[in-house]
């Protein structure tokens, strides 16, 4: 496996594994890996001649510079497991690498079609911007045949597929479902900065989630609603950004039941923000 900080250097690799007719699969991450993070390597890693992953904290798509701080990064454990999973590039630049001065200091303009508008776009502005801007940089560098990203991040797939039909982006793109752990929680980087009290509270939001299924469809979308809100506010230390029930396909929010709808969630944990979701069809 190698580790790559370089553009140029990424793109001499690249272009030798293409002359040679290698498939090649493509990871994105913010590192601090995971067994969520490696479903996706391993189907990379099996689907493709060559998995390349890259480990990228990207400043351009945090809107609140603690998060950013705080954002964990362990590369040498990151490599440590990639190996071991048969990954063979890792590309891991800095944002210098990145970024010239004005793309760090300008918003990335792209159509979002009034996906960024709903939840996380509407509560971490600029966001999906940054998002769009570091994935489609990363494509052009990696070319990748196929590329991973999971379904818990469930805004950001919309966004990727459209973009990659915007931009015709020569990708497949290939949806992951959600890891969690034993007790429901989703796996996420951020639930290393929980103390031991903070992750028994936050298995309630799946837990609640998963309980809400069972109330489809006798409660209307607006009760079902409510009552996820109140159940989560309910524990001590838990408090709901944002729930709201969405068109799969569109992110718009439904009042009436339908046969591809998620429920999406944002809860506060402390001052550790987590994100999941839940398909009710
Ligand atoms: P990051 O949060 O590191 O996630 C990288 C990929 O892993 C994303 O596609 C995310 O949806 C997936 N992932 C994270 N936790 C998961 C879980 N529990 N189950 C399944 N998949 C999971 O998402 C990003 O980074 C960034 O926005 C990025 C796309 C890399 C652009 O900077």
């Amino acid at each position: 496996m190698k580790t790559i900080t370089k553009k140029q250097d990424l793109i001499s690799e690249i272009d030798s594994l293409k002359a040679t007719g290698k498939s090649i699969g493509f990871v994105p991450t913010m590192g601090a890996l995971h067994a969520g993070h490696m479903s996706l390597v391993n189907r990379a890693v099996n689907e493709n001649d060559c998995c390349v992953v890259s480990v990228f904290v990207n400043p351009t798509q945090f809107n609140n510079p603690t998060d950013l701080e705080k954002y964990p990064r362990n590369l040498q454990h990151d490599e440590e497991m990639l190996r071991a999973a048969g990954c063979s590039i890792v590309f891991s630049p800095s944002p210098e690498e990145m970024y010239n001065a004005e793309e760090m200091n300008s918003t990335f303009e792209f159509d979002f079609g009034g996906l960024d508008q709903v939840m996380e776009g509407k509560y971490r502005p600029g966001h999906f911007n940054g998002v769009v801007q570091v994935v489609s940089k990363l494509f052009s560098l990696v070319r990748p045949d196929r590329a991973y990203f999971g379904e818990k991040d469930f805004q950001q797939l919309a966004i990727i597929h459209r973009m990659v039909k915007l931009m015709n982006f020569p990708v497949k793109i290939v949806d992951c479902p959600i890891v969690r752990e034993e007790s429901g929680l989703a796996l996420s980087s951020r639930n290393e900065r929980l103390n031991t009290q903070q992750r028994e509270n936050a298995v309630k939001i799946s837990e609640v989630l998963f309980e809400s299924r069972n109330f489809v469809p006798e409660k209307s979308v607006n009760e079902l609603i409510r009552w996820v809100i109140d159940s989560i506010n309910k524990v001590e230390g838990l408090e709901v950004e944002y729930f709201e029930i969405v068109d799969a396909a569109t992110l718009q929010a439904i009042d009436k039941w339908n046969d591809n709808c998620v429920g999406c969630i944002t809860v506060y944990c402390g001052d550790v923000r987590l994100i999941d979701n839940i398909r009710y069809y």
